[in-house]
């Protein structure tokens, strides 16, 4: 099956290491098919868990992939797209997308002004290397911006989006087979994220008020030295940590003060509902806030802030790196926050119609869904596979929950940002149909 290449190891980490060396060599090709569990198990004469293991790892990095009863095979490369975004359905022409995710266009300021006040301030600004990584005045106001949310004092760094400074944070300070504790179901891009750095994720279970704090208390004992969690607009299932929940959070945090805490602010500026900040419970700890969702992803433009030593580090790498986040994105940033460009009440109050009216036309046609904060609504379903095709069929593409899960039940993604609140009642009834299939095949 493999021709003349020997997996080699007798732990998983071993045993992924040799396939991931194949790949790389072409000793095993894009398509090649990988030996069973128990076949390579016993060729190795080791456990077939450890088989089992080194298999999760290699998947969840985007190494091999299931290739359904034949087993698992080497994915193709180069791939566009990370192994979690490749879960996804085509959308036929006709078909109304409500998979992606993205913010509303027209909810979005218009960036011609904010860029050319940015352009124009070009030869006042410092324009080479060795000037200052962050703006005074923008770190001024995103540090104002973050005292009125209650965030602990700490530096404020910038970075290119919130997966870039998660990333660097989890690098700064674990090591290759650390344990990561991250929402489930969850955002896809960290799903990927955290195995492709060589860290193992342990799935917490979230409600609609956030992480169950004993779930969090589990994957500590369980080892996880870091935590990510979202404070609002969670994607997918739209929780937003209420002030009960993060007291028994901080709780539990609090008795393990040596947990690297990571907070993911996405929600600042779209939406509503307070931020109960969780750092500063820990030593170690961060809180990013994107403007993707606010401003739109393609300014790449996040706030860091967290404790002294996370940041230097951060802020010392970046510099082996990009160095800095371009100022004239900084300025452009800047102008939009002085500005006030988005309406913070207005954009809420618009997702919120779209979410709250899906919720309701759903839970009127008997299906339960999640989606308190934020532009996504999450729905479980007993067959997820059967759902989003059945939902394709009838004209609508939705988000696979595969693509945010790690071990909790199945479930699809609806995004409210394309929807108005009278498509709402439509998809609501496809979406109903789609969960009864008999129903759903009947012509009459
Ligand atoms: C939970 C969450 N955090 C942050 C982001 C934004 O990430 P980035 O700034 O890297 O584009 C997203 C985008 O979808 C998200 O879903």
């Amino acid at each position: 099956m493999l021709g003349e290449y020997r997996i080699e190891g007798r732990r998983a980490a071993e045993i992924s290491a040799s396939v991931e060396r194949g790949v790389r060599t072409g000793d095993l090709a894009p398509g090649q098919h990988l030996p069973p569990v128990r076949e390579l198990a016993a060729e190795l004469g080791v456990n077939a868990n450890t088989v089992a293991a080194a298999y999760r790892s290699l998947r969840e990095r985007g190494v091999i992939e299931t290739a359904g009863r034949r087993g698992s095979r080497v994915r193709e490369r180069p791939s566009e797209r990370t192994p979690r975004e490749s879960i996804r359905v085509g959308v036929p022409p006709g078909a109304t997308d409500v998979s992606s995710g993205n913010p509303d266009p027209g909810l979005l300021p218009p960036l011609r002004e904010a860029l050319a006040v940015a352009a124009g301030n070009a030869s006042r600004r410092d324009m080479f290397y060795g000037g200052p990584a962050v703006g005074e005045r923008l770190a001024r106001t995103a540090r104002a911006l973050l005292d009125e949310d209650g965030v602990p004092d700490g530096p404020v760094a910038l970075t290119s989006g919130a997966l870039d400074a998660i990333g660097s944070v989890l690098t700064e300070h674990l090591h290759a087979g650390d344990a990561v504790a991250v929402e489930d179901p969850g955002w896809g891009s960290l799903l990927d994220l955290v195995p492709a750095l060589g860290f193992r994720m342990v799935p917490v279970a979230v409600d609609d008020e956030g992480p169950l704090p004993q779930e969090v208390g589990r994957a500590l004992r369980e080892g996880a030295r870091a935590l990510v969690v979202t404070g609002r607009a969670q994607n997918p299932t739209g929780a937003a940590v209420t002030a009960a929940r993060a007291r028994k959070l901080r709780d539990v945090l609090a008795g393990n003060p040596g947990t690297l805490l990571i907070e993911d602010d996405h929600g600042h500026g779209i939406v509503e509902a307070p931020l109960h900040p969780l750092v500063g419970t820990t030593e170690r700890w961060a809180l990013v806030r994107s403007t993707a969702k606010a401003y739109g992803p393609d300014l790449r433009l996040a706030v860091l802030t967290g404790d002294a030593v996370t940041l230097d580090r951060v802020r010392g790498r970046q510099l082996l790196g990009p160095g800095w986040v371009s100022r004239l994105l900084q300025d452009a940033v800047l102008h939009l926050w002085e500005t006030e460009a988005v309406d913070v009440h207005a954009v809420a109050r618009s997702y919120g119609e779209r979410r709250d009216a899906l919720v309701e036309a759903l839970e009127a046609r008997g299906v339960r869904a999640h989606g308190r904060t934020g532009m996504n609504v999450w729905v479980p379903v007993p067959d997820e596979t059967g759902a989003v095709a059945r939902l394709l069929q009838s004209g609508w593409a939705v988000a696979p929950g595969a693509r945010f899960r790690v071990a909790s039940p199945p479930g699809v993604r609806l995004t409210v940002s394309q929807l108005t609140v009278d498509t709402v009642e439509e998809l609501a009834s496809a979406v109903a149909a789609a969960l009864r299939p008999d129903d759903a095949r009947r012509y009459d």
